[in-house]
């Protein structure tokens, strides 16, 4: 009787410090052994210890678990979390042995004084360790001039310095740092084999390639397929560069530019000159669309789908009913994307990439499946 007594006494307050039941919670969150690990599984917020032979690198700008589930985990190997932080995709990530990364988020003037760099770096490292991630993602696009090599050494040093900090703490931690399709453009002249030497990888932006467009003012590719090869090439051949393939992953647009055409002539469609770091005419003057609307449209007139033989890409043309404006709308698709993570695979880089894996329809609905089966599966043609 007495036994029976205690037995439920104690069955009570095992009731009471027991977790709320988890209505709704997904499978992968709510970890009853150890309170500290959000996770599941404890073993999930062990950070990913598999050495990637081959990188997938993803850019995740939506806080939303609703695209996470959809994502096809089975082809990434890193997702960065670009302006904000959630275990609950780090848990998710890593029940798919997928590495959780931040954006490494730092001001110039912290970077130029080394006493704020090394004080930026143990609170990067504070911010990894609490939320169980797995390194950091550099995005610094500011212009660099050429004549300033102190901005640009405080650059390479703050990679170094993080670099050095992680491993030290984790060698499975990983740092990369972003570049633009080619050495020095948008007037970033960086360290390139420093900051190549101080990471894992650099992540080469094969997009914005109409940034400063330097010839007549006309719309043109975003990614075209010889300037990716271009690029590629000064990085790894170029005397002043040789970054090793092995560095190098190979950033790829799920995004287009719809640009407003002044007038058109032929299939070049002339834009308003809207200048951008010294160079009158640039892409600004047409407008960034996410690949998952710019399907939708074409859908609406797919005999308008043409083939740019020179760039391999597609872009269409087509006059607004209602307003008489023409746009031009110049993007990648399944098969131009294909076509670079096969140049990826040809010149043995590390990796392919996306900006970003929010862009496409993450309903359930039919063309939802359809362009993420196409999308996720144009990185076959690199694994
Ligand atoms: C809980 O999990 C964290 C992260 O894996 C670990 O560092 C910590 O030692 C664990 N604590 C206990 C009491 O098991
Ligand atoms: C993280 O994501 C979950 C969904 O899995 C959501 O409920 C939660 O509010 C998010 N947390 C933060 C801090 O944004
Ligand atoms: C770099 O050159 C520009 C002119 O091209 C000049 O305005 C600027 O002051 C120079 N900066 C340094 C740090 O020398
Ligand atoms: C890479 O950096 C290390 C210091 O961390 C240096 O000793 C080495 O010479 C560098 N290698 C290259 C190729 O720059
Ligand atoms: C840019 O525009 C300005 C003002 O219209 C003009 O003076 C300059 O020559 C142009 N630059 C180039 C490179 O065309
Ligand atoms: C086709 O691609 C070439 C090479 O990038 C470019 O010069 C040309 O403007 C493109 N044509 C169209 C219609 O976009």
């Amino acid at each position: 009787m007495g036994t029976w007594h205690v037995f439920m006494e104690a069955m009570v307050v095992l009731l009471l410090v027991m977790p709320e039941p988890s209505v709704g919670r997904s499978w992968w969150m709510g970890n009853t052994e150890n309170l500290s690990c959000p996770c599941s599984r404890l073993e999930w917020c062990q950070p990913i210890s598999t050495k990637t032979e081959k990188e997938v690198f993803a850019f995740s700008l939506r806080n939303e678990e609703s695209h996470w589930e959809l994502f096809d985990w089975s082809k990434l190997t890193t997702v960065v979390m670009f302006g904000y932080v959630n275990q609950s995709l780090m848990c998710l990530a890593h029940s798919h042995g997928v590495r959780a990364v931040i954006l490494g988020e730092i001001s110039t003037s912290e970077m130029v004084s080394p006493s704020l760099r090394k004080e930026w770096v143990k609170e990067l490292l504070t911010k990894i360790s609490e939320n169980f991630l797995d390194g950091v993602n550099f995005d610094y696009e500011n212009e660099v001039l050429k004549n300033e090599t102190m901005i640009r050494d405080a650059y390479t040093s703050t990679v170094r310095e993080t670099n050095d900090a992680l491993k030290a703490v984790n060698p499975n931690y990983q740092v990369s740092v972003d570049v633009a399709w080619k050495p020095n453009v948008d007037s970033r002249f960086f360290d390139y084999p420093g900051l190549a030497n101080a990471s894992d990888f650099l992540f080469v932006m094969a997009y914005d390639e109409q940034s400063q467009i330097f010839g007549e003012c006309v719309g043109g590719p975003n990614s075209d397929l010889r300037s990716a090869d271009l690029g590629l090439e000064i990085y790894m051949r170029d005397p002043a560069y040789r970054i090793a393939p092995s560095k190098l992953v190979l950033g790829l647009p799920w995004y287009g530019y719809s640009y407003e055409c002044i007038q058109l002539k032929g299939d070049s469609c002339f834009i308003k000159k809207v200048p951008f770091r010294g160079v009158n005419c640039s892409d600004a003057a047409g407008r960034q669309y996410d690949y998952g609307l710019i399907y939708e449209v074409l859908m609406t007139m797919p005999e308008r789908y043409k083939w740019n033989a020179s760039s391999s890409t597609p872009y269409f043309t087509y006059t607004d009913e209602i307003y008489g404006t023409t746009y031009q709308v110049q993007f990648d698709d399944p098969h131009s994307l294909s076509l670079k993570c096969k140049l990826a695979k040809q010149k043995g880089l590390r990796g392919v990439g996306m900006w970003n894996i929010d862009s496409l329809d993450y309903t359930d609905s039919a063309t939802g499946e359809h362009i993420r089966s196409e999308m996720f599966g144009a990185f076959s043609a690199f694994l």
